[in-house]
């Protein structure tokens, strides 16, 4: 099954990449910050498509087309296009992510970090990789000389989850912050070494749900806001080397206790 999911989020890479900086069609969703392009809907026709005709039986729930995954046992989650506002920017950020969950445990994902044709995979208990290079989180255990990486939800204006003061503080207990614009790549990037943590207050399962087995199986720690274990529809995400999330978590509870 990994090699079908390989070959199909490579072909919607393809898709993505054939139409980077062309005209295209952008529509606002729930408001004008909140991008759909005619491209993020062929990437997920064509990944639906593949799915409907080699698994018949699976369920899927993907982004732009909702979810029919009731009493299946296995369901696909794709975010066909993730880094949508990037692409229609034409900054060269973005992904295709596709996990698959058997029996509520992800058994497979895989990001396609499309520009710079980096394909992350995982396969649950075999490790994680970037091509064929095996992941492995960086060791680094002080917050304080931490790169972290963070994203924002698209009613940020309303600042829900106090993600604006979240942000302020891990800019200043981190060596420094970045926004990158795709939860996934962001995720992938934690579990290669890049980055040592990942917080974001509101992401849907289709943004984490290959990035978290690509970075569990990289030796990561992914998890709510207070250190539980989640699954993928569990909003809060904290995805780190493992080393720097508690002091990660204590700056969140520190943070929400002082608002
Ligand atoms: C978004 C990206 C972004 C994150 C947002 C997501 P989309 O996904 O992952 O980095 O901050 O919360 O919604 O809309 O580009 O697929
Ligand atoms: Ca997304
Ligand atoms: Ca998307």
């Amino acid at each position: 099954m990994i090699n079908d999911i390989i070959q199909i989020a490579k072909e919607a890479g393809e898709i993505i990449r054939g139409s980077y900086r062309q005209n295209f069609n952008v529509e606002f969703k729930t408001n004008h910050t909140n991008l759909v392009t005619e491209v993020d809907k062929k990437s997920e026709q064509l990944i639906i498509d593949f799915i409907n005709k080699k698994y018949p039986g699976h369920g899927i729930l993907a982004e732009e087309s909702g979810g029919n995954y009731n009493n299946k046992e296995y369901i696909w989650v794709i975010d066909p296009l993730d880094g949508t506002t990037n692409f229609a920017h034409g900054l060269p950020i973005f992904s295709v992510s596709i996990g698959v969950v058997k029996n509520n445990e992800i058994i497979a994902g895989v990001v396609y970090d499309v520009m710079r044709d980096a394909l992350y995979s995982a396969e649950k208990g075999n490790g994680s990789f970037c091509n064929e290079r095996k992941l492995k989180v960086s060791e680094n255990n002080i917050l304080a000389h931490s790169l972290l990486v963070t994203g924002f939800p698209y009613d940020i204006a309303q600042n829900p989850d106090n993600a604006i003061e979240l942000f302020a503080a891990f800019l200043k207990s981190s060596r420094a912050v970045r926004r990158l614009g795709s939860a996934a790549i962001d995720i992938c990037y934690v579990a290669d070494g890049i980055f040592d943590g990942f917080w974001e207050v509101n992401l849907n399962p289709w943004d984490i749900c290959a990035g978290k087995l690509i970075l569990e199986e990289a030796g990561g720690l992914f998890t709510d806001f207070h250190g539980n274990r989640k699954d993928i529809f569990n909003k809060q995400t904290l995805a780190t080397n493992g080393k720097i999330h508690k002091q990660m978590i204590d700056i969140i509870e520190r943070t929400n206790r002082q608002l």
